[in-house]
């Protein structure tokens, strides 16, 4: 049956000719998103492109906390933490941080929610998942933002405040 071989076939080609077309053009749109994207954060004209590392900025470590952007966001770190050791069996923050120890440090103690399992069940003891304090609390440094930002605080979207009036 050769004559309906060739539709067929021709259909195939089809097929694949709409395939190959469709990588390219998604090809080219990415090239051409990471070319803008990429650039303004490494200050590189091409991606890939190597520039010269700058100085590391110096952390901040005034010891004035820090107010949070919204109510669960980790507080930034507003101390040193140079050479503090947070391996599996040693952890410097909670020398100072836990409950036992905040009364002798003066640090504020680990929020209750560090106690609590995924269940909410509550611990003599920070939960394994929020062991590496590190994972959510970072220090800051006195540094130019890569890139801009529109974030806008909750309070500013119009929002009435208990005990306003
Ligand atoms: C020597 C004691 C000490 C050690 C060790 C320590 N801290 Fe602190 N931390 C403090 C004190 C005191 C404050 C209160 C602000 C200040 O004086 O810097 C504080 C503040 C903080 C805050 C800000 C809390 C808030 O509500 O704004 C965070 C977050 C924090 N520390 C995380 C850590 C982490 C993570 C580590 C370990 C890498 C660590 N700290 C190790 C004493 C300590
Ligand atoms: C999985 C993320 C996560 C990890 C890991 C974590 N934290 Fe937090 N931490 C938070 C968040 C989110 C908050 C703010 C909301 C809350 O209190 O739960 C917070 C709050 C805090 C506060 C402020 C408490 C207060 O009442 O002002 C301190 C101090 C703190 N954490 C210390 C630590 C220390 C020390 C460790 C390591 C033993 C640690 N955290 C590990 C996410 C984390």
């Amino acid at each position: 049956m050769r004559s309906q071989d060739h539709p067929r076939l021709r259909r195939r080609v089809r097929a694949i000719l709409v395939a190959v077309l469709a990588v390219a053009a998604g090809s080219a749109a990415f090239a051409q998103m990471s070319a803008e994207i990429v650039p303004p954060l490494t200050g590189a004209g091409q991606p890939m492109e190597e520039v010269p590392a700058g100085p590391i900025p110096k952390w901040t470590v005034d010891d004035i906390r820090r107010m949070r952007a919204y109510p669960d966001q980790p507080p930034v770190i507003p101390h040193s933490i140079e050479g503090y050791q947070l391996s599996v069996n040693t952890n410097r923050c909670v020398s100072c941080h836990k409950r036992e120890f905040t009364e002798g440090s003066g640090a504020p103690m680990i929020s209750v929610t560090h106690y609590m399992t995924r269940e909410g069940q509550m611990l003599a003891d920070v939960s394994p998942r929020r062991y590496f304090c590190t994972a959510c609390h970072v220090p800051q440094a006195d540094t130019a933002p890569l890139i801009g930002n529109t974030f806008t605080d909750m309070s500013e979207l119009g929002v009435g405040h208990a005990g306003d009036e």
